[in-house]
């Protein structure tokens, strides 16, 4: 299930806002696939200026830092779930991580992530369907910017980004404040937490793309070991 996307995206006040609000009105994967390969080669800069001022990579890296990673953080293994450019691998490496994965949906998102230098293996994935990684194969689990309108819907994503977690291990991620009820996020997150899977360790509000006013749910799931 694609995230809904209500087209009526905020009016534009600047250029760099257009592919913002173009993503948002993303109708398919396709639509959102064809909008980031344009947009990749522009977007760190982009969503790094004052128009979007984009603070939600490195506040979730603290979060991961704070509640995940503070302990043993050399012997981590994190999935970069809708890696884009790498802003959240490049946050995330602060904490020194043994690896980083990243999955997307753009090719060309993923060639800037390669870039960085930061990633251990980075691969094209479309999150609306099943991810190709084994149960339990990450410490952490980031997932940053993606849950929004006209990309990835909460099922089956959220539940396989707890499969690929390690019991104990932790999913960390934004879901934007708009689509949180309404896109049946929570209404998915109380199935997972009604079946043990998880438990919830926050659902804080927090600044996302801070220049467009725009919050988002910074949701961290513990995956509860059930052995
Ligand atoms: C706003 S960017 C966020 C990228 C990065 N996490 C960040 O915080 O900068 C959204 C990313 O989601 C990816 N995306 C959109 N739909 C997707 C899907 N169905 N599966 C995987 N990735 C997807 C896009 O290619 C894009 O890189």
């Amino acid at each position: 299930m694609l995230a809904p996307a209500p087209i009526q995206a905020k009016a534009s006040s600047s250029a760099t806002e257009l592919y913002l609000n173009q993503a948002r009105a993303s109708g398919s994967t396709e639509d959102c696939m064809a909008l980031y390969e344009k947009w990749a080669a522009s977007y760190d800069d982009e969503v790094g200026d004052s128009a979007q001022n984009y603070v939600a990579p490195v506040l979730v890296a603290q979060a991961a830092i704070k509640y995940g990673l503070s302990h043993g953080a050399t012997n981590s293994v994190i999935l970069d779930a809708g890696c884009g450019t790498g802003l959240v691998g490049v946050a995330l490496a602060m904490a020194q991580a043994k690896a980083i994965d990243g999955i997307d949906l753009s090719p060309a998102m993923l060639s800037i992530a390669r870039k960085t230098g930061i990633y251990r293996d980075l691969t094209v994935a479309d999150m609306n369907r099943p991810i190709d990684k084994s149960d339990g194969t990450y410490d952490l689990v980031s997932c940053v910017g993606t849950f929004t309108l006209g990309h990835v819907g909460p099922n089956p994503a959220l539940r396989e980004l707890v499969r690929v977690t390690k019991h104990n291990g932790l999913v960390v991620s934004t879901i934007l404040e708009d689509i949180w009820v309404p896109g049946g996020f929570k209404a998915e997150v109380e199935k997972l937490v009604a079946e043990g899977l998880v438990k919830v360790v926050t659902d804080e509000l927090i600044d996302y793309v801070k220049g467009h006013g725009d919050k988002a749910v910074l949701l961290i799931l513990e995956k509860i070991d059930r052995d």
